[in-house]
């Protein structure tokens, strides 16, 4: 080997590791001229998170994720071709004209791709340390032609929105995966209803399988074991336009995320440093099982046995199906409503009905609710759900459904009752000589 061919290889090597720095080293970007290749991954510039190809679980197959770069266990957050894998190791993420990123197999075809809003003359892709990974023009970081917290997969990081969009009924959700091994869209959501009042639902499908309280300026307070939350804040925006919930972290260096899990549990995970592990901050539904068990009129208390029973002064529909803990047919009052004489029983500490039928008006005080259920025959309950000192009246126009009681839960409802149940002994009861 000559002395040229010697400073041939040394530079050959050279310019190699110049460019394995430039390309795997510590960049946030991909631009037009340098597409994203599996192996390559780019990190935000505080190197909190990190953007590549990645396999889930078992699975051979190719995805592009976005994971916490520098906590040990490998979490994904995010995934772009949730349903179209690559299925070898040719992937390359690409950003193209007038912004848009697609990703492409081996036979150069386009397996995923983003959606554009608006063009940008000079686009790239960048993993900012929030988590987004975000599409704009090289010479504007404030406007962006295309974000991945537009489109949730199975985790809401703090900053990602939740919620409806009232004007183009646009909706965002967290979906599970299918299992460990597949990250495509699978059974369960979690996301906001806005019927009757907004709160945040899991659903199978089309079918509920839990409800929080309502947004009441506080909390949703169907998340009862909830202890005073110091690490992180969420906010509700909740007007003409739209409904969305969001949350910050108190400390930034905190690291907290919210998913819904394939086996329909959503959870709030908080990671904890010392341990360097993922600790369970609170999951829902509850394990307690009393979330949409107990039939219309019934109520669940997680420490009562059996944890069913009726509201007051009402009855089993079905006595042996209920004894037989089948508590789906619920309740049924013992004395029928006659729309002129009824008055009000005051329930505390309860975790306020299904408002799938329920109306909900602003500014009405306490007194005028009642007056306004009154007048309504269909009316079967009403509450201030407001608990920030404001006035907001909810209306019940249907069965009381999946109501809970218990000292966790905070709201207080007022059930219509037949004038002879409103007994001396039942006001004594119930109103425990407080109004
Ligand atoms: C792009 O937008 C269209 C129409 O709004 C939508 O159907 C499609 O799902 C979007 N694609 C992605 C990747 O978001
Ligand atoms: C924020 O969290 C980090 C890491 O847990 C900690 O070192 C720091 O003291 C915290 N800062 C505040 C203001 O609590
Ligand atoms: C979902 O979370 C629940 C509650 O922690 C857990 O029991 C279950 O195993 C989880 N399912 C999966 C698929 O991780
Ligand atoms: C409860 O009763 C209904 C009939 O009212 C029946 O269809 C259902 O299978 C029963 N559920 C259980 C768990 O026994
Ligand atoms: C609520 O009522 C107060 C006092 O009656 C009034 O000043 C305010 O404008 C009302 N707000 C709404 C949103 O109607
Ligand atoms: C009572 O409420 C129902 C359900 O919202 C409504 O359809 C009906 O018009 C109301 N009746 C009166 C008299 O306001």
């Amino acid at each position: 080997m000559g002395l040229q061919d010697k400073k041939d290889i040394f530079s050959f090597i050279m310019i190699n590791l110049l460019l394995t720095s430039i390309v795997s080293g510590s960049t946030d970007t991909i631009t037009s001229s340098i597409p994203l290749k599996d192996g390559d991954t780019i990190i935000s510039s505080r190197g909190l998170f990190e953007l590549g190809f990645f396999s889930p679980g078992n699975s051979k197959n190719r995805y592009i994720g976005i994971w916490y770069k520098n906590i040990p266990a490998k979490t994904v957050v995010w995934v772009a071709n949730r349903e179209t894998p690559v299925i070898d190791n040719s992937g390359m993420l690409k950003i193209t004209n007038p912004g848009v990123l697609t990703l492409t197999n081996d036979k150069n075809t386009i397996v995923w791709s983003s959606n554009v809003s608006k063009a940008a003359p000079n686009p790239i892709a960048q993993l900012l340390d929030s988590g987004n990974l975000v599409v704009r023009d090289k010479n504007d970081n404030i406007n962006f032609v295309w974000q991945s917290f537009d489109y949730p997969g199975d985790t809401l990081l703090p900053g990602m929105k939740m919620g409806k969009d009232l004007v183009t009924g646009r909706e965002s959700y967290i979906t599970s995966w299918k299992n460990d091994d597949d990250p495509s869209t699978g059974e369960y959501t979690f996301g906001c209803d806005v019927t009757g009042y907004p709160h945040q639902v899991i659903k199978k499908g089309q079918v509920l399988q839990y409800r929080s309280e309502p947004w009441n300026g506080i909390d949703f307070g169907g998340i009862s074991v909830l202890p005073q939350n110091a690490i992180y804040k969420f906010d509700m925006v909740f007007n003409e336009h739209e409904v969305l919930y969001t949350y910050k972290m108190f400390n930034s260096s905190m690291i907290s995320r919210l998913t819904m899990n394939h086996s329909g549990v959503a959870q709030r995970w908080v990671w904890a440093d010392q341990a360097k592990d993922w600790i369970v901050y609170f999951s829902i539904p509850a394990a307690d099982g009393c979330d949409l068990v107990c039939g219309a009129y019934g109520t669940c208390a997680i420490n009562s046995f059996p944890k069913c029973g009726c509201l007051d002064k009402f009855v089993p529909k079905y006595q042996n199906e209920w004894n037989g803990a089948n508590w789906s047919k619920g309740c049924v009052r013992k004395r029928p409503l006659n729309c002129k004489t009824d008055g009000f029983v005051k329930h505390a500490n309860i975790k306020l009905p299904d408002f799938q039928y329920s109306m909900f008006y602003k500014n009405v005080t306490l007194a005028q609710c009642e007056k306004l259920c009154l007048k309504n025959c269909s009316c079967v309950a009403y509450a201030n759900i407001l608990k920030t000192g404001g006035t907001g009246c909810m209306l019940w126009m249907g069965d009381l459904v999946d109501i809970q009681e218990g000292p966790s839960f905070s709201s207080v409802l007022y059930v219509r009752m037949a004038s002879s149940d409103l007994g001396l002994f039942t006001k004594m009861c119930k109103h425990e000589g407080f109004d």
